[in-house]
């Protein structure tokens, strides 16, 4: 008796993924294949960066699949309409990673920032789809999908009020890039080079002003490493915490560095003075252990010579 070939629910084949465009265009994804079936669990690891969350939110029809064959329950989903996208989708469920959702954003938002990927989808139907809303729509929704376009002028007032923050430099720079093709990360880069980061006021100010959604702005900030959402300190402190470095103590020196400044990774000081960071490799493995002070390299660093290190910048203040 010959074993029945079981169909896979999920087949990848040669697919490709790419971000961005231009100068800024990124392969995520590269030749993937694989087949899953009924009853089979898998675990995806791998680096941050690595494309784990691409390939997720592929799987799951929340992205369009570019270049290769994604088929789920037979259908294919690489250059799918969105009638087969949304289809697939509702037999799915949803597929979250918490640490992916944005605290600033509603439930209904958060998932209605992965249907603004797809052209062709208005800012209305996206959240009336996050909403749940598929044929008819209840005046409420409507109402609110309106009200959003408002919402955001509002919003950077309120919050440039609360916060302090002076709009005239971000306005300058939109103003600057206003009837630019692609203007969103110029603004986004301007707007940080003013601030050192980028406050929430501007985001919803950008918003307003580029006519795009406050979601589609986060969904860029959070993806881009080069963004901050939080004011950084005037000595960025990185602590390299690669292999080489790992193993000759690079957790000790983190520790001396959070036992002077009192701040750990991703933690900026009360006076802006420093923001600790923890890296991969930063290539000066024959160093180990090493740190980086803005642009400053101080490898075969130990505990005490951190401490004068991190003492020469108080006293520059
Ligand atoms: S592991 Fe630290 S520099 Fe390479």
């Amino acid at each position: 008796m010959t074993a029945q070939a079981v169909e896979p629910l999920i087949s990848v084949s040669h697919l490709d993924h790419h971000y961005g465009s231009g100068k800024l265009r990124q392969q995520i994804l590269k030749d993937i294949n694989t087949e899953i079936v009924e009853g089979e669990i898998i675990i995806l690891t791998g680096p941050s960066g690595s494309g784990k969350t691409t390939l997720l939110t592929l799987l799951g029809a929340l992205r369009s699949a570019q270049r290769g064959s994604l088929k789920i329950f037979g259908e294919e989903l690489c250059g799918g309409s969105s009638r087969t996208m949304q289809k697939v989708r509702r037999q799915i469920g949803y597929i979250f990673q918490s640490h992916n959702l944005i605290d600033a954003l509603t439930v209904a938002q958060n998932v209605a920032m992965s249907l603004h990927l797809h052209r062709g989808i208005s800012r209305k139907q996206a959240r009336i789809q996050a909403a749940g809303q598929d044929v008819e729509v209840e005046d409420a929704v409507e109402e609110e999908a309106a009200e959003e376009e408002t919402v955001d002028a509002a919003a950077a007032v309120e919050e440039a009020v609360e916060e302090e923050i002076d709009l005239g430099p971000a306005n300058m720079v939109i103003d600057k890039y206003l009837d630019m093709h692609g203007n969103l990360m110029p603004v986004l880069q301007g707007i940080q080079e003013e601030y050192g980061y980028i406050p929430e006021a501007t985001v919803h100010l950008t918003a307003e002003r580029l006519n795009v959604y406050s979601s589609q702005i986060y969904g860029v900030l959070t993806f881009y490493a080069q963004f901050h959402m939080k004011p950084r300190g005037k000595y960025i402190v990185r602590v390299c915490m690669g292999t080489a470095c790992h193993v000759k103590g690079a957790g000790r020196i983190g520790d001396a560095i959070k036992d002077h400044i009192g701040v750990g990774h991703a933690e900026t000081t009360e006076d802006l003075l420093f923001t600790a960071e923890y890296v991969a490799c930063i290539g000066a493995c024959g160093m180990a252990p090493v740190i980086m002070v803005n642009d400053a390299t101080y490898g075969s660093i130990s505990v005490q010579k951190t401490v004068e290190v991190m003492d020469k910048y108080i006293e520059m203040g």
